[in-house]
Parts: C-alpha cells; sequence; structure tokens
C-alpha cells in the first residue's frame, strides 16, 4: 500500500519494550509511519486510550503527541506485516516452565509463533529486528523458519537489543548510552543493518552506534544485564558482612566507588533485585554454558541469583528474629510493591516473594504503592492470607508493628514519620530494604531502625 511516509515500521509485541521504543521512533522520525500490533485487544485498547498500560515518566507526552499522527497501535497483525518494511519483534520471552530447561531456557513460544505469522503473512521482503532477548543463536533458527517458503520472499534477520530500564525508558532511548545492532556479514545483511542504523541516526549520535556481528550482538545484551546484576549481588553480599561486623555499606561503596575501574553506579545494597529481566538473562546465560559442557562458568553466574534469593531471604529473617522471633497476627506494613520506583511493574519483584515469606508466618500485612497495587493484588491472588491494599501510605502504616521499605519511590522520603510513628504499635520497627530514609531521625522519633548493610539503631537494651 502506498502511504506518504518514507517507511513503514512494525512493532509486534505492545509490552514495556515495544511500547515505548515505538513511541520514541515514531516521536524522532515523523516521516516514518509506525505501528504496534499485539494479540492481546486490551493492551492494544490502553495504548489507544487516556490510560496507558505502562507507567513511565514522559511517555505520555511522547504518546499523546504522535499518537494517531505516525503512530498507531492495531490488532490487525496480518495487515501490519504486509504494510510493513521492517519489522521489530519484542514479544515476550520468560523463562520456560515447563518440559526441557524450565526454569531456566527462554521460552520461545511466543516468538516462534511470531515468526511463522510473519511468514505467512509477508508479500514483500522485509527486515526482521529481534528486540527481545533471546540466547544465542535464536536469530538461526528465526532464518529457518523464514525460508520455509524457499525464499519466495527474502529477509534479513538482525539484532538490536534493548537497553532500556524501567522507569528511566523514555530518558534511555531518547539517549542511550548505546544502541548495538548485529548483522550478518553478508551484503544483504550489512545493508540491512546500515538500513536499521539510518533509523536511529535521525537522533542518536553515530559513535554511539556500535554495529556487530549478529552472535556477539545476542550475547552482549546477556552478559551487560549479567554484569550488572553480579554487581547488586558483590555489594548484596558485602551488605550482610557490613551487618555482622558493624561497617556500613554505604562507606565502603563510596570508598570503592572512587576507583574509577570500579565505578560508584549501580552498587546500591537492596532487598535484591527484581524485574523481568535479570534473573532471565542469567538463567539463560547458564543454561547455554550449561549446553556447552561449561559448567564452570554456568556455577558462576549462577551465584549471582542465589546470592540474590539468600538477600531476600535474609531480609525477612532479620524482621522475624528483630520482632522476637514471631511475626503471627502482627500488622506489616510494606511500602511499596513494585520491583523498582517510577514504575507500576511487578515482575520478580522482590515484593512478591517477600510478602509470601510474611504471609507464611501468619503475618497481617498491608501493601501500599503509588503505581503497582494493581499488580501487586495480581501477584497474591490466591494467596491463602491477609492482605490489603491502600494507596495512602499513612492510612497503610496505622495500626502496624512494622513498616518495611521495599521500592525507594521518593514519596517515602518526604513522609511524616512523626505522624506515622505515633499511630503505630509500639515497639515501632522500620526495616529499610532501600537505605531511602534518614535512619538517625528515625531512631531519634522512637523508632527500632534496621537498615541494609549497617548497624541497627534500637531502644532496646
Ligand atoms: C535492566 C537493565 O538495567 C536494562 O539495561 C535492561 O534493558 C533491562 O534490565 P530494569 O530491570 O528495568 O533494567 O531496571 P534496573 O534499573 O536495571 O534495576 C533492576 C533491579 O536491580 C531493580 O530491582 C533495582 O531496584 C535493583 N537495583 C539496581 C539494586 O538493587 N541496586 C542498584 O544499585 C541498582
Ligand atoms: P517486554 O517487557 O519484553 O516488553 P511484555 O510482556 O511487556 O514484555 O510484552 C510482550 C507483549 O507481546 C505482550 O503484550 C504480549 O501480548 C505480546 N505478544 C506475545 N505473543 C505475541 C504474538 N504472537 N503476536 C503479537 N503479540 C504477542
Amino acid at each position: 500500500m502506498k502511504t506518504e511516509f518514507k517507511k513503514n515500521i512494525l512493532c509486534i509485541g505492545a509490552g514495556y519494550v515495544g511500547g515505548p521504543t515505538m513511541a520514541m521512533i515514531a516521536y524522532k522520525c515523523p516521516q516514518y509511519k509506525v505501528t504496534t500490533v499485539d494479540i492481546n485487544p486490551v493492551r492494544i485498547a490502553e495504548w489507544n486510550s487516556d490510560i496507558l498500560p505502562v507507567y513511565e515518566p514522559g511517555l505520555d507526552e511522547i504518546v499523546k503527541d504522535v499518537r494517531g499522527k505516525n503512530l498507531f497501535f492495531s490488532t490487525d497483525i496480518e495487515k501490519g506485516i504486509k504494510e510493513s518494511d521492517i519489522i521489530f519483534v519484542s514479544v515476550n520471552t520468560p523463562t520456560k516452565t515447563f518440559g526441557v530447561g524450565a526454569g531456566m531456557a527462554a521460552d520461545l513460544q511466543y516468538w516462534e509463533k511470531t515468526a511463522r505469522k510473519i511468514l505467512e503473512c509477508s508479500e514483500t521482503p522485509k527486515i526482521i529486528v529481534e528486540k527481545s532477548t533471546l540466547p544465542v543463536k535464536t536469530a538461526l533458527a528465526m532464518e529457518r523458519i523464514l525460508t520455509l517458503n524457499n525464499n519466495k520472499v527474502h529477509f534479513d534477520v538482525l539484532s538490536n537489543p534493548e537497553f532500556l530500564a524501567e522507569g528511566t525508558a523514555v530518558k534511555d532511548l531518547e539517549n542511550p548510552d548505546r544502541v548495538l545492532v548485529g548483522s550478518r556479514q553478508t551484503e544483504s545483511g550489512l545493508a540491512a543493518r546500515e538500513e536499521l542504523v539510518e533509523i536511529y541516526a535521525n537522533w542518536v549520535p553515530e559513535e554511539r552506534i556500535v554495529k556487530s556481528d549478529i552472535w556477539s550482538s545476542e550475547l552482549s545484551k546477556l552478559v551487560a544485564n549479567a554484569f550488572l546484576a553480579q554487581r547488586i549481588s558483590s555489594i548484596n553480599s558485602i551488605s550482610a558482612l557490613c551487618e555482622k561486623t558493624d561497617a556500613d555499606i554505604a562507606n565502603v561503596t563510596r570508598a570503592i566507588g572512587f576507583d574509577s575501574r570500579i565505578g560508584s553506579k549501580f552498587l546500591n545494597a537492596s532487598i535484591g533485585f527484581g524485574g523481568s529481566c535479570f534473573k532471565k538473562d542469567i538463567l539463560n546465560l547458564v543454561y547455554l554454558c550449561r549446553h556447552y559442557g561449561l559448567n564452570e562458568v554456568a556455577d558462576y553466574w549462577e551465584s549471582v541469583v542465589k546470592i540474590n534469593d539468600y538477600q531476600k531471604g535474609r531480609f525477612v529473617f532479620n524482621m522475624l528474629t528483630a520482632m522476637f522471633n514471631t511475626l503471627a497476627e502482627k500488622k506489616i506494613c510494606l511500602f511499596g510493591f513494585a520491583f523498582k520506583a517510577d514504575t507500576g511493574d511487578t515482575r520478580e519483584s522482590p515484593a512478591i516473594f517477600i510478602a509470601k515469606r510474611l504471609i507464611e508466618e501468619k503475618a497481617r500485612l498491608t501493601i501500599t504503592d503509588p503505581k503497582a497495587l494493581k499488580n501487586a493484588k495480581r501477584d497474591l491472588h490466591g494467596v491463602d492470607g491477609k492482605v490489603s491494599y491502600i494507596e495512602d501510605p499513612y492510612e497503610a502504616a496505622a495500626g502496624s508493628h512494622a513498616i518495611a521499605i521495599i521500592t525507594e519511590w521518593n514519596i517515602y522520603k518526604e513522609l511524616d514519620f512523626e505522624k506515622i510513628y505515633r499511630s503505630m504499635i509500639k515497639p515501632a520497627f522500620i526495616f529499610d530494604g532501600r537505605n531511602v530514609i534518614n535512619h538517625k531521625r528515625l531512631f531519634e522519633i522512637g523508632f527500632n531502625v534496621f537498615p541494609t548493610g549497617k548497624p541497627a539503631l534500637t531502644h532496646f537494651e
């Protein structure tokens, strides 16, 4: 179909990655028509409504600016494929829950269905761009499916992993550290790579567009996430040691962060990392290593996930021991449920594990979060325990024995903790899983304060 647009770009999968990424391309490139499709009609209806399915600071403005002009959301996948020149694929690739590789390998069923759909509907040559994080050599599988038509239609498959982080997606997309584009080293692969580079060059400086072979590109995404997660597990393991030795994790991170080889970013000790990517990608890496017989390498990376699980368990254990070894019938208020601030996403959030463990201890839970309560209800659906969901943190904390800070939302730093203290059962406890509040001040108000990786401040002898 002829349009006034220079290129027709399609994205299959309107999730946390596909939606914001396509919004940014449409915003930066008015000359392209950008369509995002999804099998889920509710998701598409939400993208077309005033309340978008993904909360990201700055996203509403961008979407509202270009939607209906050169950005479209639709359920008509077939039409989208037919009309497109370039197809981004950002369907979900969760960890398998069944069969071989269950709990480790990526579940590629949505990915393969998409590949087959592209093959079935395509009438003209296309560039297919892997945006979802995938095991190395998935592009090869994609190529094999796409050549099942005996090359009647030509496809080039590229790897273009997404590095955006939730909560800062718009900023990361607008000003990325780098954009990575991997291709086959054939004439047609290299030409396809240049076409994709041309799209990003509309707003990303050329030196930040990194070109590579396709397998290195696929692997780099897994490795980038594994390295980031490894930093968190490293600092979290040291936080446990700090609590035993009266050292202060903040002083340790400051001291090591000054070393330019180490750097100061991504060293915040916490209750553990969450999010849809880190655990999934590390397990993916571990599975790949085992597949190739690299068991020592697999064990090394698997320990990053083990320390993360340990950190979450330790948090609950600390609560239990501090609160006289029983949480039964005690009211505990969770401040935050999202896996990090500025998102409503709760996938793999440490909050889920912590909430379930506290319920096992027969605690009564009140959960407050400015953006994630809907997802929290879904995550704890069917869990047999006393849980209430209250958006106002003051109301949520009233009458509780303890507060556990799970997400580092800015609003928690500015609360009137004197008022909160007055409304709580005494002795009042606060467990700061994010080290975001002023511990000394809270101690002076009367709280027994348990930070992460720092000495506890208690009023007990
Ligand atoms: C991550 C990567 O950062 C991003 O590049 C990739 O594309 C997707 O995965 P995301 O999961 O959205 O992004 O968020 P991120 O900011 O990386 O945080 C992940 C988890 O680590 C969160 O639970 C966060 O709270 C935790 N974290 C992060 C820490 O506990 N300490 C830190 O210092 C940093
Ligand atoms: P991510 O965080 O990687 O973006 P999401 O789960 O948020 O993952 O989004 C993936 C989207 O892909 C979902 O909205 C899902 O409905 C969609 N999806 C999955 N399979 C298909 C498919 N075969 N065709 C179109 N969309 C799909």
